[in-house]
């Protein structure tokens, strides 16, 4: 084993993007030598599943990532569990002398985000941050529309994302249905549409204004659609068969090994009811930003509409650039493809003033995440690092403006005053 050295943690279903890239095609540049979970079936399942394909790699327990990093000496961690514990895991790899790749959202609170900066410094190693939807080609293509200068000078932006009822509703299963794991979806969803906006724009924010509520995932919503008497999880409720929203763990091969077969070790029920007063995340929300540029952004997020995906429209001094697109329905970790771009359903228009429309012909893809995550694995773990015109590898900085905005949107919303990003942090620079 001559590559380079990695070592993963959390072993859940985003996981298999990074194992699977080690353990197939990058294999022999770039070695997987060590797996950590918190959960000891998700670990064994996946030490097995190494073993099969001949790889021998070592599973850690998560109270013995130290000793991991110690008997293994990898360059690099790969930060892939839950949000709230990235920062623990980013700043033990870097003070070790590891570099690290994570996952979205870097973390998902200003003091967390702190500990992170104070010991990228302390350590200078580096931290890269995995925004695959960068790296699918109709977002590249929207980034070298933007450097051409077609829209001119950037005045404005009007950005609309939607959650279906499918992909949507998932999040207010798991562990993302309460801010102290996710920081709500303003920070675990919200991190990847704040991070195409500062780099397409080429901006950072100011200045965040923000109100949010979840008025869809109640009990009254549960109620309007009969099921009164339902219980915390889909498993054990006696409503399940007339609730749309019904999980059947068991019955998805996937869900079953990843999730349910491991829930006696740590009681992580994959399939907890979407109408439970535990939640305490919001599913609509309205921004005004001002960034440091100047441009005025109005976003909104809400996550219980009949279809998935997003509108966006950036506004210039030589006209408006409208991009729209949908995704298809799926439930992650269920075995379908996340996020792929629906076929014909994806289009960019360019609006010049004084002039007919223009509709720009898009780059097509296939894939997970519109075709972003085989591009990213490939530059993440590929022998050839290729040159990268574009910035798409996203660094520590470019990771902690994305969640700025939600982290500054939370507070927000908590207080009901706008909120000014740079009072959030000390000592963060603007991306390159
Ligand atoms: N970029 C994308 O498209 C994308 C898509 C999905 C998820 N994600 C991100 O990937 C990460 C994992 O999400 P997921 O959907 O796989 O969640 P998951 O619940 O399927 O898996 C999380 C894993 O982390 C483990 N874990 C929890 N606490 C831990 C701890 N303290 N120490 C070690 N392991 C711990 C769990 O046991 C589980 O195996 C999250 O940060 C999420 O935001 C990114």
């Amino acid at each position: 084993m001559a590559g380079r050295k990695y070592v993963q943690v959390g072993l859940g279903s985003r996981a298999k993007m990074y194992w699977g890239a080690l353990s197939g095609d990058y294999r022999g540049t770039s070695d997987l030598v060590g797996i950590c979970d918190i959960n000891p079936g998700r670990l064994e399942m996946l030490r097995a599943k190494l073993a099969e394909k001949g790889l021998d790699v070592s599973a850690y327990a998560a109270e013995d990532f130290d000793r991991m990093i110690a008997e293994q000496k990898p360059e690099t961690v790969i930060v892939t569990s839950k949000d709230s514990t990235h920062d623990f895991y980013i700043r033990k790899a870097l003070l070790a002398g590891c570099d690290v790749i994570t996952e979205k959202p870097l973390t998902i609170d200003e003091e967390k985000l702190q500990g992170i900066l104070d010991a990228i410094e302390k350590s200078g190693k580096t931290v890269r941050v995995t925004f695959n939807y960068r790296y699918s080609p109709v977002r590249t293509q929207m980034k070298e529309l933007m450097q051409s200068g077609i829209v001119g000078d950037v005045l404005s932006v009007d950005f609309h994302w939607n959650l279906d009822t499918s992909h949507g509703a998932d999040y207010y299963r798991r562990w993302h249905r309460n801010k102290e794991n996710s920081g709500g979806l303003m920070v675990h969803k919200a991190t990847h549409h704040f991070d195409l906006v500062n780099w397409w724009i080429s901006s950072v924010p100011d200045t965040v204004y923000a109100q949010g509520k979840r008025d869809f995932y109640t009990e009254k919503q549960a109620a309007f659609y009969g099921l009164e008497g339902h219980s915390d999880r889909c498993r054990t409720c006696p409503v399940a068969d007339k609730c749309k929203f019904y999980l059947d763990l068991a019955a998805k091969p996937g869900l079953k090994a990843l999730y349910l077969n491991n829930e006696e070790y740590d009681g992580y029920f994959r399939d907890r009811c979407v109408f439970s007063p535990l939640i305490d995340i919001e599913d609509t929300m309205c921004l005004v930003v001002k960034y440091k540029s100047g441009v005025l952004m109005s976003y909104s997020l809400n996550s219980f509409l009949p279809w998935e995906g997003y509108h966006i429209s950036i506004n210039g001094t030589k006209g408006r650039l409208e991009h729209h697109c949908q995704e298809t329905v799926y439930v992650s970790g269920d075995g379908t493809t996340p996020g792929e771009m629906k076929a014909g359903d994806t289009t960019i228009i360019f609006y010049p003033h004084f002039a007919p429309p223009r509709n720009i012909p898009i780059s097509e893809s296939k894939g997970s995440h519109g075709g972003g995550d085989a591009l990213l694995c490939k530059d993440l773990f590929g022998a050839e690092k290729p040159a990268d015109p574009l910035g798409r590898r996203a660094d520590y900085r470019v990771g902690a403006w994305s969640i700025l905005t939600g982290i500054a949107a939370n507070r927000s919303m908590a207080t009901g005053a706008p909120v000014i990003v740079n009072n959030l942090v000390k000592g963060l620079e603007e991306p390159a």
